[in-house]
């Protein structure tokens, strides 16, 4: 997407996608976490205008509607802090905010809070969750720039010494492998928003895998940073570019929900998304990667990686910690691999506690003895 010039743009489908995991993450997470605690905080590092061209709303917007519907039946707190770069689109965003607000009761209003920022996110956005007393707190940070290396891996640190904080990144890695490799200006840029020079590795790398380095090297920049679990839901625009959303936790529940929601984006095409406002859905269909098919083979290779097989708790586990799946997509998964006689279970009935091997054909009783019981 072309960075637009205008205070407010139009929404691209890929935004709509992003739009929908970050509501339905959302949904679930403030009521999870404010069934343990009595206020928890949102924030946004690049929050834009609250709106798009046709009324769409914008990611402020979206959160502060799914908060309200969970405090409806609560009598808990949400504070919301937003930081915007731009002077209009802070001012736009401010109204779209007291928009939102006269849909809702004022005993709702009252108690979610919201403090919009004129400022880089960097580092008015670690300012002001600092003196609002938010760190520490149960967090979850919005870093949705356009994708450039604009998050500095110091504000990520920041962020990650305090274990209920979770952040979302956004990155396109287009921007770096078109216009870091011959400007030293990019490549400190990128150096700053990875905590060192390791991606430059990707100058080395053929085409094909320049992407999905890229994207490992940022994973491993949110592990380093402090956040124990990653995940990525990429997304491929209709003019073909790769944007990655970057999920850091340190939380095995919160990497769950966030699966959850990755994979219900779209529960009706599994791993695609299509814009719903689109009349001809195959132009303007947005893939997620990855694809359903390779878990399958992960559960195959760590199987036979333990000569007495996995559990399926253990696979559950794998599942949840290693791969994009969910766990809830285990179970059901080696039953057809069961049926498929591609493992063997003990006992036949799946559940936590089966045992699953390497299907191994019983022996062959011998073809003399087999052929006579043909004739
Ligand atoms: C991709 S848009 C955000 C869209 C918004 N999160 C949404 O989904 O509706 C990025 C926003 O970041 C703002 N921005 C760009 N650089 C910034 C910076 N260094 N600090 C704060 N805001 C910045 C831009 O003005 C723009 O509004």
């Amino acid at each position: 997407m072309a960075v637009p010039k205008n205070s407010v743009w139009s929404r691209d489908p890929h935004t709509a996608a992003k739009h929908d995991l970050l509501k339905k993450y959302l949904q679930p997470w403030a009521p999870i976490l404010l069934s343990r605690h009595d206020t928890i905080t949102y924030a946004e590092g690049f929050s834009g205008p609250g709106i798009y061209t046709e009324g769409e709303p914008g990611s402020p917007v979206i959160a502060y509607e799914a908060f309200a519907d969970t405090l409806q039946h609560r009598p808990k707190t949400i504070r919301m802090v937003l930081v915007e770069g731009d002077k209009r689109r802070e001012v736009e965003l401010r109204s779209q905010i007291a928009r939102v607000r006269g849909r809702y009761a004022d005993e709702i209003n009252r108690r979610i809070s919201v403090g919009t920022y004129r400022g880089e996110c960097h580092p008015t956005l670690l300012e002001e969750l600092r003196t609002s007393g938010c760190l520490g707190d149960p967090l979850f940070v919005l870093l949705d720039s356009y994708g450039g290396p604009d998050v500095p891996f110091s504000l990520l640190q920041e962020l990650a010494k305090h274990r209920s904080t979770e952040v979302m990144v956004t990155f396109a890695p287009g921007f770096l492998t078109r216009f870091a490799e011959k400007n030293n200006g990019h490549r400190e840029a990128g150096d700053a928003a990875f905590g060192g020079p390791q991606w430059q590795a990707v100058f080395e790398q053929p085409s094909s895998d320049k992407f999905t380095f890229l994207r490992d090297q940022y994973r491993d920049t949110l592990h380093r940073a402090g956040f124990s679990h990653t995940l990525y839901f990429e997304m491929v625009d209709e003019g073909g570019r790769v944007l990655y959303l970057i999920f850091g936790t340190s939380h095995e529940r919160g990497l769950e929900k966030m699966k959850d929601a990755m994979w219900s984006v779209d529960s009706d095409h599994g791993v695609r998304y299509r814009d719903p406002r689109d009349v001809q859905q195959q132009q303007l269909e947005l893939e997620l990667e990855p694809h359903t098919g390779p878990l399958r083979r992960i559960l195959l290779d760590y199987i036979a990686s333990s000569a007495k097989g996995r559990s399926v708790a253990d696979l559950r586990q794998y599942t949840l910690l290693e791969t994009v799946y969910r766990p809830a997509q285990v179970t059901p998964l080696v039953r057809q691999m069961r049926d498929a006689k591609t493992v063997s279970t003990e006992p036949h009935k799946v559940t936590s506690e089966t045992q699953v091997v390497p299907y191994v054909p019983p022996p062959n009783t011998g073809s003399a003895h087999g052929q006579g019981e043909l004739f």
